[in-house]
Formats: structure tokens, C-alpha cells, sequence
């Protein structure tokens, strides 16, 4: 079949300038809901009609394989399909999809194809408040036409089945059944869903199909709606994630936005938010209130509560923060520990070396079995460039060091508290500054003046 989706319209309740189809739902824009959606249906041809914040919006989907249609003006949803006619393969059916309706299932997708058939058929659902919709006005029980509410009258009004304006039409009809329309209606437009008393008219058989969700065909006009349906699709991530066994502590405290992969026995505390690409091995723990983005953790590692990470690899058994920060290009090997208010970027990690309280890793290996004390910084950055600092193996760094990179500390070497290393050191050595240390008995500590 042909997909089109409609996304010309400009969305002015959104009270944005951004164009509607582009606000992100779960991380992504509107826009690319439906095109995944649309994909899965593996159409022949693949139109979108844009016009409002044109540019912007094809811009944003540059290299994805898409027909581009612009509708300028927008005269309607029919005028709107009108202008894909040149766009569309001989596919003997056409879907036209929203571009602002983002959480379509495609296997409802498929059922409504399928009542089609040959004919039209039309995506319904039946609401306690059909407010906005048009109506699904039925005759003998079969669908008749559809009246749009600002045309309908106080009888047509009470009808609870409303139009979501899913539908599959005859792709051979559609010229003659578009070229037909007029605008002689409420808005001055020209409606697809007047397509529907053509097909009747013409005698081509009409049908419906529902959901199995109400909000597989909700769609974004105003940032509410933007908000309940980012809510739908989260508790719907959290359902599939829990579904596969992983301990969620409340569903409605966990945002996927990406792709989150969880191994077994895999706990997450409330309020953590995952990015892009995150993968939790067998039996991570992530406390509350953490960022993952674009991070692999492998099994048993514990990430404890607010920590944020991002672009990094984590190995197993490692323990993570609290208020640990993995910056873009971290590599931790196994049983690393990462403590509180330690940043570490660009930098690799052997087994089992710690860096526990108050520390900056920046553009550095560290081998195995290192330990960097509190306060320890590398100053890797001379203004200009940024340097290397190599840590070798079993190095033992005391506290408030400053290694000013580039620098090498040698294998099993001692870093004695409050150093500044500038200059490599030997594997084994003690490095320290001559500082002196003196206590003055005859000191008066200053007093407040009464
Ligand atoms: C439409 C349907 C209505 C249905 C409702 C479901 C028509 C005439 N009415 O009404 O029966 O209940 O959707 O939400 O079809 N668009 C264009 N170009 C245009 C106008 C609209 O591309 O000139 C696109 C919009 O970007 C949007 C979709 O078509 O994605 C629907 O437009 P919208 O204005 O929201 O239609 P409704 O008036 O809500
Ligand atoms: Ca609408």
C-alpha cells in the first residue's frame, strides 16, 4: 500500500514556533511516530505532506526515504492528499495517517487494510466526549458519511463514533473522489472525510475498524495533549519493560526516551530517565533519580542514586556514584569504583581502581588496581590544548593531587597527598612537593571586637 501523512497544519494551539510535528514525544519528534509506524507497514510509497515550518520540518528528517509533498496553502485534509496524487505508486491502497497522531499500533493499522479491502474503510472510535471529531453517521448500521461538528446538526452532535481520520481508500478512486470535493462547508475547506459519501454514492463498499486502545488515535493539538499522550507511551514502555522482568519501582516515575535494553533481574529506582541507546546487564540496580544516555553496563554493577552518564561503557560489579558524573567516552573494566561527586571524561579505567570521593578524570588511562584519593584533579587542559595523563598499574594516589598533563605515573609509584605532579614518575617511586610544616606556639587567634 501507499502511506500518506498529513502534517501541513500548523498547530497554532501549540503556542510555539515549533512546527507541531516536530515537539518530541519520548525524545523524538511527533513526526517520526508515525514514520516509524508507517515503516513497519512496509509501504510501496512513503508521502508527507508538509507546509507549515516546511524547511524546519524536512530538515529534521534529512537522509530518512521519504516523498516530500508541500501543501501551500492548506486548504483542508483533502486538499492536503490531493497534492500527494502525483507522488503515489499504483498500490492498489492508500493510508493516510496524522503526522500529529503518534501512538497508532500497526497491526490496528493492518486490520483497518484489511476491512478495506478493495473498498474504503475508516478508522472509528466511540467516545463519552466526542467533542471536535467529526461524526460517524451511519445508515442501516453501515457507514454513511462523516460530518465534520461545526457542520453537524443537534442529532448528528449526540453521535458518540467519531472519525480519527485514519483511513484506507481505493488508490484508482482517488483522483476522481479529491477532484469532486468542495468547500462549500463551516471552514471554507476541502474535507477528505467527504470522500466517504462519494464511495457510498459510487457504490464501493465502506467500512470501519476500532482500536484496541481509545489512545492509539489521540492526537497532539495543544501541549496538554502533548503531555497525556507522553504519558501513555511511557507507562506503555514501563508495561513492556516490567513485562520482560525487570523490577520497575513505579511506572509512572520512569522515562524511556530511546531504546533501553534490560538484562534479568534488572532493578530501577523512581525518577530515572534513559536516552538514546542504554543497556542494563543481569541484575544492575539503578538507584533514583539518574540520567543514562548512550551507556552499557555490564551485569551486577550498581549505579546508586543521582548520577549521570552519558556516552559511556561501564563493566560489571562496578559501583557508580551516588553523584557520579560519566562523561561522554568513560570506559570502566570491572569492579571500578566511581564515588560521590567524581567526574570522569574520556577516560578508561582498569579493574578494580577507585576514584571514591571528589575528583576530575579527564583525558586518562588509569590501569588496574589504582587508587586516586579525594580531591584528586587532572588538569588537563593548558588553555589551549587538552593533555594525556597515564596512571599505570597499582599507582597509589594520595589526596588533593594535581597531575598536570601531559604526565605519566609509573606502575606501583606513590603519589603523596597535596602533590602537584609535573613531571613523569618512575614506576615504584614516591613523588611528593618539599613543603615545610610549621606550628607557631606564640599565635593569638583574632577576636571579635566587643
Ligand atoms: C480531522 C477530520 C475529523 C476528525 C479529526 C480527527 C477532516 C475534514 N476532519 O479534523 O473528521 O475527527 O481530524 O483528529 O478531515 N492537515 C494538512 N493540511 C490541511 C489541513 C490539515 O496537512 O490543509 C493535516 C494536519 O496537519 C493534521 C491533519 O491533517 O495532521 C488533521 O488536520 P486537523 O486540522 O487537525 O483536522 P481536524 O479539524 O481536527
Ligand atoms: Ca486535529
Amino acid at each position: 500500500m501507499n502511506v500518506v501523512i498529513l502534517a501541513a497544519g500548523q498547530g497554532k494551539r501549540m503556542q510555539s514556533d515549533l512546527p507541531k510535528v516536530l515537539h518530541p514525544l519520548a525524545g523524538r519528534p511527533l513526526l517520526a511516530h508515525v514514520l516509524a509506524t508507517a515503516r513497519a507497514l512496509e509501504p510501496a510509497r512513503l508521502v508527507v505532506v508538509y507546509g507549515h515550518g516546511g524547511d524546519e520540518v524536512r530538515a529534521a528528517f534529512a537522509g530518512d526515504r521519504v516523498e516530500w509533498v508541500r501543501q501551500d496553502p492548506q486548504l483542508g485534509t483533502g486538499h492536503a492528499l490531493a497534492q500527494a496524487l502525483p507522488a503515489l505508486g499504483d498500490a492498489a491502497q492508500t493510508l493516510v495517517l496524522y503526522g500529529d497522531v503518534p501512538l497508532t499500533r500497526p497491526a490496528t493499522l493492518r486490520r483497518l487494510a484489511e476491512a478495506a479491502g478493495s473498498g474504503l474503510a475508516v478508522l472509528t472510535v466511540t467516545l463519552d466526549d466526542p467533542t471536535g471529531y467529526g461524526r460517524v453517521v451511519r445508515e442501516a448500521g453501515r457507514v454513511a458519511r462523516i460530518v465534520e461538528e461545526k457542520d453537524a446538526s443537534a442529532a448528528e452532535r449526540a453521535i458518540r463514533e467519531v472519525n480519527t481520520g485514519i483511513m484506507v481508500l481505493p488508490t484508482a478512486r482517488l483522483a476522481g473522489w479529491l477532484g469532486a470535493l468542495r468547500s462549500d462547508n463551516a471552514q471554507r475547506e476541502y474535507y477528505l472525510t467527504d470522500v466517504v459519501a462519494l464511495a457510498v454514492r459510487d457504490r464501493v463498499a465502506v467500512s470501519s475498524a476500532q482500536p484496541d486502545a481509545p489512545w492509539e488515535t489521540l492526537g497532539v493539538n495543544a501541549k496538554a495533549e502533548l503531555a497525556a499522550l507522553e504519558r501513555v507511551f511511557q507507562r506503555n514502555a514501563a508495561a513492556e519493560l516490567m513485562a520482560r522482568g525487570a523490577t520497575i519501582a513505579d511506572p509512572a516515575r520512569i522515562d524511556v526516551r530511546g531504546r533501553l535494553e534490560c538484562g534479568r533481574d534488572v532493578a530501577i529506582d523512581v525518577n530515572c530517565v534513559f536516552e538514546g541507546e542504554v543497556s542494563l546487564g543481569d541484575r544492575v540496580v539503578v538507584g533514583p533519580n539518574c540520567v543514562l544516555r548512550n551507556v552499557r553496563i555490564a551485569a551486577d554493577t550498581r549505579v546508586e542514586a543521582f548520577c549521570h552518564l552519558e556516552d559511556a561503557e561501564v563493566g560489571a560489579a562496578c559501583r557508580i556514584g551516588p553523584y557520579a558524573r560519566l562523561r561522554p567516552g568513560t570506559r570502566l573494566a570491572e569492579e571500578v569504583h566511581v564515588g560521590n561527586f567524581v567526574e570522569v571524561k574520556a577516560s578508561a579505567f582498569g579493574a578494580r581502581s577507585k576514584a571514591n570521593h571528589l575528583a576530575y578524570v579527564g583525558d586518562s588511562v588509569v590501569g588496574r588496581d589504582v587508587n586516586v584519593g579525594a580531591g584528586t584533579i587532572t588538569c588537563n587542559y593548558d588553555g589551549a590544548n587538552k593533555h594525556r595523563t597515564v596512571i599505570e598499574d597499582e599507582v597509589f594516589i594520595g589526596s588533593d593531587t594535581q597531575l598536570v598533563a601531559p604526565v605519566t605515573v609509573g606502575r606501583g609509584a606513590t603519589i603523596a597527598a597535596g602533590t602537584t605532579v609535573w613531571r613523569d614518575v618512575p614506576p615504584g617511586a614516591l613523588a611528593l612537593n618539599g613543603k615545610t610544616q610549621v606550628a607557631r606556639d606564640d599565635y593569638q587567634r583574632p577576636r571579635k571586637k566587643t
